[in-house]
């Protein structure tokens, strides 16, 4: 039965002997020689060093192409045209299902055809001596930024490769990205990325690990988004990671989005153990963009914003592409600049929103909810608890596509935009709590005339890409432009 402790030597090396055999690659890994490579790297390149002696939101775009002059080349474009702070390489599909010999074909035929065959860049079949290449060429910390559930070779190639900061995390790496994997699993498989990022970080080459905070991207509670980094962050904690950034999606309500990322890091830091360095990572809106530039730039700007009001340590950037999926490098770099722009002009201002304090402490009281009923369920084993937690779904993640989540919990915007739970399921929060939501969806019902159905969280979810923030049905004005004007 899984638990929540730390692998120990033994167990690392013989799971580490293992998972080297999946790929010719992973031969070249040695553990001893990538301490040595990593330490003879410039102070710039220093993944966590850099994130966390800054003094404003970094920005970092997502990026990845088969070929390694290309990656290169595209993420020199980002550095110099984006301005980006940190630098991602994504990895290409294949990769994250483990398929190494589907992604070689794709490697080889954009090698002959000049084409990008793969959605991403093959890192374990670049193998160490590739990732090293990358990491030489390019003058930025480069963080490894993918999707794959069993995440462990992938890691073991990529650190010895020179890379200092891994995304994901067993929850989050899981229930949006599979169907079938058990928790338990993929919890046993990141137990080994985090030890093995612990065993470097024990040398003095710190990696930085970080949890995937958007999930399925989908009007996430941020009550429900906190917990689960919370939950990755001790468990990554447990293995000796010494540098996590918990994540979040902006969800577009400016109100509730600087209030949780203020919860996120005050629990953070609550949650995890004092020698753990807690950041935070804003995510630009992860769910569906308006297909047209113009109106994506706008989306973006109140990300930007928003950042510059919360001032997380990071922000991942989207681009105006974003509808059409993966943007051209022009794109991405105006995603950066955009980005850049707002949070400079807004960064300087003294503001204050209303309601930000009551926001966060309702997102705070959910939240502590929710990490009591996974401890309950685990009789104080964090692994345990989540496992059993999903189970009796007192944890859940909307629109989820894992079985391991009931996916019973209903997300709908309030009459104000913030996201509020319409439906629970068995989600483990006070009834003092839920009322709260009730009544300010039942504002929003009326306001629209309409009863509150799956239909209104339906619209929500489209609403961003149509054009506004709330799934009004079409003739219906908000509150806030109801009313007189005293405008003449
Ligand atoms: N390059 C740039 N962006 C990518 N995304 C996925 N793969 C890549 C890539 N290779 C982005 C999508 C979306 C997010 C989930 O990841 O465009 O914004």
């Amino acid at each position: 039965m899984i638990r929540d402790e730390r692998l120990t030597a033994d167990e690392l090396q013989r799971i580490d002997e293992t998972i080297r055999d999946d790929w010719p690659t992973g031969a070249a890994v040695d553990f001893e020689e990538a301490i040595a490579y990593h330490e003879s790297l410039p102070a710039q390149k220093q993944f966590a060093d850099v994130l966390e002696s800054a003094d404003r939101p970094l920005l970092q775009p997502r990026a990845g192409v088969p070929r390694l002059d290309d990656q290169v080349s595209l993420l020199e474009h980002l550095h110099d045209e984006g301005a980006a702070d940190l630098l991602p390489t994504t990895i290409d599909s294949y990769t994250r299902d483990n398929e190494y010999e589907k992604a070689q074909e794709g490697l080889e035929k954009a090698r002959e055809s000049g084409d990008a065959t793969l959605n991403g860049f093959p890192a374990v079949n670049h193998g160490v001596e590739g990732c090293r290449e990358l990491i030489e060429r390019v003058d930025a910390p480069i963080e490894v930024r993918h999707g794959t559930p069993d995440a462990r070779l992938l890691a073991a190639v990529t650190f010895a490769g020179g890379f200092q900061s891994f995304e994901g995390g067993p929850i989050s790496y899981n229930i949006p990205y599979t169907k079938e994997g058990s928790l338990a699993q993929t919890i046993e498989h990141w137990q080994y990325v985090d030890r093995l990022a612990g065993a470097y970080t024990e040398r003095g080459v710190t990696i930085n690990r970080e949890p995937f905070g958007p999930l399925t991207g989908t009007l996430v509670p941020p009550s429900i988004a906190i917990a689960i980094m919370l939950v990755e962050g001790k468990l990554a904690a447990t293995q000796g990671v010494r540098s996590l950034t918990l994540g979040y999606g902006q969800v577009g309500n400016v109100v509730q989005d600087v209030a949780a990322l203020r919860a996120l890091r005050k629990l953070g830091n609550e949650y995890l153990p004092d020698e753990v360095c807690v950041t935070t990572v804003f995510h630009e809106w992860m769910g569906g963009f308006p297909p047209d530039e113009a109106r994506a730039n706008g989306v973006i700007g109140l990300g930007g914003t928003t950042a510059a009001i919360a001032r997380p340590d990071k922000v991942i950037t989207k681009s105006p592409q974003e509808f059409q999926g993966v943007p051209t490098k022009e794109a991405n770099a105006a995603g950066l600049r955009t980005t850049r722009q707002l949070i400079d002009m807004v960064v300087e201002q003294d503001i204050v929103l209303d309601g930000v304090d009551e926001e966060q402490a309702l997102i705070e009281r959910e939240t502590r909810c929710l990490m009591d009923a996974i401890e309950a369920h685990g009789d104080g084993d964090v692994a345990q608890g989540t496992i059993r937690a999903f189970d009796s779904g007192a944890l859940d993640v909307p629109f989820a596509p894992s079985d391991a989540a009931e996916g019973a919990v209903l997300p709908a915007r309030d009459d104000d935009g913030r996201v509020r739970i319409f439906e629970w399921g068995e989600l483990a929060i006070d009834d003092d709590i839920k009322e709260i939501h009730q009544a300010r969806l039942a504002d929003r019902a009326e306001t629209e005339g309409r009863k509150q159905s799956f239909r209104m969280v339906a619209d929500d979810v489209d609403a961003i890409s149509d054009g506004k923030l709330i799934g009004r049905p079409s003739g219906t004005r908000g509150r806030r432009d109801g009313g007189e004007s005293s405008a003449d």
